[in-house]
């Protein structure tokens, strides 16, 4: 699958030990930052991630910052994107069954390496229900104007 990866300083270790994992997992992974550990602002490098969803250049997109939260709000600005800030595996099926979630956010410095990796593993095997989600999820663009 082709997938983007972004992080800020909180993320970027887990970050990279995700890229090399995905790809050995036979993923195309679109890494947009950041390359070091060095403070920096979350927004620079959530934007273009979810720019590559929006443009279908890849998949999802996958957001690690301290929290999530940050990388999650950045990219929920954003028309047509739905991130889902997740710290359980549940949340990470539910967000793809029933919100038909396009960004997968989590926090670094809240999970384990071990459980982000579940959570992302779970994210990309899980499609969306449809039905009666469908309408509900159309809805929050309709009303949203995003
Ligand atoms: C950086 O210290 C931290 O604020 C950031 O990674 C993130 O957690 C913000 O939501």
């Amino acid at each position: 699958m082709k997938l983007a990866i972004a992080a800020d300083h909180a993320g970027f270790d887990y970050k990279k030990e995700l890229i090399e994992w995905l790809k050995s997992h036979g993923h195309n992974v679109i890494d947009f930052g950041t390359d070091s550990d060095a403070s920096c602002d979350y927004p620079d490098y959530a934007y273009p991630a979810t720019e590559a969803v929006l443009n279908n250049i890849v998949r999802y997109a996958i957001l690690i910052c301290g929290t999530g939260i940050g990388v999650s709000i950045t990219a929920n600005k954003m028309k047509g994107i739905r991130a889902a800030d997740c710290v359980t595996v549940e949340m990470a099926r539910l967000a793809r069954l029933h919100n038909n979630a396009n960004v997968l956010t989590f926090g670094a410095r809240l999970i384990s390496l071990e459980l982000a990796k579940e959570i992302i593993t779970t994210f990309l095997n899980t499609e969306f229900e449809g039905g009666r989600h469908k309408s509900r999820v159309e809805k929050i663009h309709l009303l949203t104007g995003r």
